[in-house]
């Protein structure tokens, strides 16, 4: 087997600051488009950065129709109704005011309107036949309104396939937005667990880019052209998840205690960034692929702030709930990158022993899972013993997430994993 020796890094053009998004209508303008279509949720429609948005595109001229049905962890069904608007729409760009789900939904939208296709066409396999996507898309512009996905920055996009209960998504390099435009003032509203979540999700992010399979430990691939999206560790995304992990867990808990603090929500939102840039090219390994089953099959929790009468175990939640576990797995195969993670969080590691590497990094993250009032494990959102096995099933199709693993997993060890996820403290 020859390994891999070449990595690249791409990433959409970052626009950063306090009412960035007055000047998404130049920037749209600025890529050609003239009629486009706004992509967001039905709770932040009426919400001041989408009226912003419009305003900024009708100030240029550009014709902007709203699409505000995309459903908050997004699936094929609700992507379809997007694609399907897109289509009748002939719209020659996008803009997604939102959270990942907006932006992944305006991503499938751009996708099959461009290059029609059968839906598991681009879906990544073994669920789906995992093509290439043909060319370029429509231009396409990312607002995020959350500190958390970094899907401004990356090319995939997450949805639950109904009728397998399966979470998969579409990765190519072709899905990634031109431009990503990080406004600080977008995130002023964020309710308390969404800022926790998705801050949580984006330290999960950093983490687990920062100790993925090393990309030249990777299995070359048979021609350029399919070269994974995730990549695996490599020296230009270490810089971008290293120094995201800093700033998350030096400003996660200041944002949370005081959502008015515009100074420590600016730097939760670069960190997002940060850690899109990063992982968006080494990618993401244990922590998440074990998140989507752990999502796909909530039952009965509702967070606190979020809507009743919908189970719903938020993305960043889901992920951040097997991170401890994780980390104590992956820890030995490379105890050097887990202590300096665990220093970059603020933990003094200058007397410890490397075997106990894992041991260090689980309790620096269960000590802000704990500040953010996260739940105690899988059993707190209504996950037992019982469940493993169907958790196991729902993981092992993650196959370009498992990949990456830094330390081999089998069904074995994931269900050891998932038992050992059921309760922290
Ligand atoms: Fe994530």
């Amino acid at each position: 087997m020859a390994f891999e020796k070449v990595f690249t890094l791409d990433t959409s053009s970052i626009k950063f600051g306090l009412g960035a998004t007055h000047e998404v209508g130049h920037d749209m303008k600025r890529l050609g488009s003239k009629r486009v279509m706004v992509v967001t949720d039905p709770n932040l429609v009426r919400g001041e950065p989408v009226s912003i948005a419009l305003d900024a595109l009708r100030r240029e001229g550009i014709e902007a129709v709203v699409f505000d049905a995309v459903r908050i962890e997004p699936t094929d069904v609700s992507f379809k109704e997007g694609i399907r608007f897109a289509a009748e729409g002939r719209f020659d760009g996008y803009v997604a005011v939102g959270g990942g789900s907006s932006i992944d939904t305006a991503k499938a939208a751009n996708l099959y309107a461009t290059y029609p296709a059968d839906f598991l066409t681009y879906v990544n396999p073994p669920i789906g036949k995992g093509q290439p996507i043909p060319g370029r898309l429509r231009p396409m512009i990312a607002v995020p309104t959350t500190a958390g996905t970094g899907s401004e920055t990356t090319g995939v996009a997450i949805f639950d396939l109904l009728e397998m209960h399966a979470k998969t998504g579409i990765a190519h390099r072709a899905l990634r937005p031109d431009m990503g435009i990080v406004d600080p003032n977008n995130t002023r509203t964020l309710p308390r667990m969404a800022a926790a979540c998705t801050g949580l999700d984006v330290l999960s992010h950093a983490l687990e880019s920062y100790t993925a399979l090393p990309f030249n430990k990777r299995q070359a691939p048979e021609h350029v052209s399919l070269r994974p999206a995730y990549q695996g560790a490599n020296p230009i995304s270490d810089i971008w998840a290293t120094r995201a992990i800093e700033i998350v867990s030096k400003n996660l808990p200041r944002a949370l205690k005081d959502p008015s603090d515009d100074e420590a929500r600016a730097q939760m939102m670069l960190a997002a960034t940060f850690a899109g840039i990063g992982f968006g090219n080494a990618g993401v390994h244990l922590a998440h692929a074990m998140s989507y089953p752990v999502s796909g099959m909530a039952r009965s929790y509702v967070p606190e702030g979020y809507p009743r009468g919908r189970p719903l175990i938020p993305h960043g939640m889901a992920v951040i709930l097997n991170a401890p576990a994780v980390f104590r797995y992956t820890a030995s195969v490379n105890p050097e990158r887990h202590l300096n993670a665990a220093k970059l969080m603020g933990v003094d590691t200058s007397n410890v022993k490397p075997e106990d590497a894992g041991e260090i990094l689980a309790d620096a993250i269960i000590d802000l899972m704990r500040q953010s009032r996260i739940p105690s494990g899988l059993s707190a959102v209504g996950f037992g013993p019982d469940d493993a096995e169907k958790l196991v099933a729902g993981t092992v199709s993650q196959h370009r997430l498992t990949k990456i693993s830094p330390r081999p997993v089998d069904e074995a060890s994931l269900k050891e994993l998932f038992l050992n996820a059921m309760s922290y403290w």
